[in-house]
């Protein structure tokens, strides 16, 4: 077996400065300079494993995916927060839930939201201030957490509470960002009340969603949406979830589903702005069809370049840039072998930008994903991630990234008086600021 090459606790405090800014360059380095695979030690006895093979992600996610868990990153730092749902949970807790939740994503259901996501969209981008440069960042934000709180409650009156809920998951992230890069400080956060105040933030969006949950049963009206569906799933022995575990269904739909989808679509909309022939090409594609018609899925399919417009962007800007893992059991990756509970950062971002495989990696070419042209990209792209665990909202981010993009070119010529857009990798991998302005067709 060959020893992995190993990045020192020194190498790491002294680039700690430019680590909390941006940890991708640091990584890069490594990469470069170490190959596939490297570890980073994280105090006396931490390590954390690195990787960007093609090989080693496929068989993590996917050949031996029975061996490899979600972290403690997600099961216990976010779940103290946010509780266990899909993203959260592991073992038989999660597969009883995947089983019930994921009928809710399949297509054929999708288009009975389909309604719903464009209006709340089109509701949205009427905010739009067309020939004013702003940053568009907070708006696809909002959008992207109407479109998850329509698609799950169908209801226009509580913009309120929605405006609370999103407020709450925000500055609870921004707290667990905090314990993760800080977490030589976790005692103070206890003693100085920081976790017990973001603990009953909490709380106050529990009861937020128990009472529209409620509201909703003692309604006793039908509305075929999100919620409905999660109300009707049951157990195998014919039981509903409780409110609890529904309320935490719904509090990682918001958490997985609005800013994963908000920071994908500020980059593709940069993008495109900084290329405008590919941006042209894509306003021919949705300039002959009639967004307001019923024909969503109809629509949807005939607007495959944007589709690969979006591809592209999330290639280039994988909001999920690392995927976390930890096996439960030994494990080999090509000649190194892995001990039982190594914590294992699958480097998307890297793989996304492999100059083994991509030409010209940095360029942004939606025609690498035309189906004529495509070659197997399956091992060197995993936007949605891979396997089981693979994102059960993929069809409903992409039918919602693809209308966005179509509706805005429709009306808007988009350009940016910025050369790059600084990222900002928190949890997911975010723009800090996407100066676009939007010019009237
Ligand atoms: C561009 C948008 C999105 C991206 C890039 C994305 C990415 C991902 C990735 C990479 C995973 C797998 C993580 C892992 O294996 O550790 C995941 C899981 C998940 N995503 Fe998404 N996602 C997006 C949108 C959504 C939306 C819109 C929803 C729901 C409304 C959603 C719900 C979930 C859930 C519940 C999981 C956990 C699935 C499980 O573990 O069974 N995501 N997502």
């Amino acid at each position: 077996m060959k020893n992995i090459p190993t990045v020192s606790a020194y190498r790491v405090f002294k680039n700690r400065k430019s680590i909390l800014k941006n940890p991708l360059p640091f990584h890069n380095e490594n990469f470069e300079k170490l190959g596939e695979i490297f570890q980073v030690k994280i105090g006396p006895s931490g390590l954390i494993l690195f990787t960007r093979s093609p090989e080693h992600i496929k068989q993590i996610l996917q050949k031996n995916h029975k061996k490899y868990h979600k972290s403690t990153l997600q099961t216990e730092d976010l779940a103290k927060y946010i509780g266990k749902g899909l993203l959260t949970s592991n073992g038989d807790h999660w597969r009883t839930h995947r089983r019930m939740v994921q009928p809710a994503f399949h297509k054929k259901k999708l288009e009975g939201l389909l309604g719903i996501m464009s209006d709340a969209i089109r509701d949205e981008l009427k905010r739009i201030r067309p020939e004013v440069l702003e940053d568009i960042h907070p708006l696809m934000g909002d959008l992207a957490f109407q479109v998850v709180a329509q698609s799950l409650f169908s209801r226009n009156d509580i913009k309120e509470d929605m405006a609370e809920l999103k407020r709450i998951t925000e500055t609870n992230q921004q707290m667990l960002i905090k314990e993760m890069r800080q977490p030589y400080l976790g005692w103070w956060f206890k003693l100085n009340g920081a976790i017990a105040h973001h603990l009953k933030l909490s709380k106050e969006a529990r009861n937020l969603l128990d009472k529209i949950i409620e509201e909703r049963i003692t309604s006793g009206v039908e509305k075929d949406d999100l919620l409905d569906m999660l109300l009707k799933a049951r157990y195998e022995d014919g039981t509903a979830m409780s409110r609890d575990q529904l309320i935490d269904e719904v509090l990682i739909l918001f958490t997985a589903g609005h800013e994963t989808t908000a920071n994908a679509l500020s980059f593709t909309l940069f993008l495109l702005a900084k290329n405008p022939k590919v941006q042209e090409k894509a306003f021919q594609s949705v300039s002959g069809i009639d967004l307001e018609n019923q024909n969503h899925l109809e629509n949807i399919s005939a607007l495959a370049y944007i589709k690969q417009c979006v591809e592209e962007g999330m290639r280039l800007y994988p909001p999920a840039y690392y995927i976390d893992r930890m096996n439960i059991e030994e494990d080999q990756l090509g000649e190194h072998h892995i001990p039982k509970d190594t914590m294992i950062l699958l480097a998307v971002y890297e793989l996304h930008r492999d100059k083994n495989f991509w030409e010209q990696p940095e360029v942004f070419e939606p025609e690498r994903f035309n189906p004529k042209n495509k070659k197997d990209f399956s091992n060197y792209y995993y936007p949605f991630g891979a396997g089981p665990r693979m994102c059960v909202g993929n069809n409903f981010a992409m039918y919602e990234m693809i209308l966005v993009v179509a509706e805005i070119l429709k009306k808007y010529r988009v350009q940016t008086n910025v050369e790059e857009i600084e990222i900002d990798p928190l949890i997911s991998l975010r723009p800090k600021e996407v100066p676009l302005e939007f010019i009237q067709r």
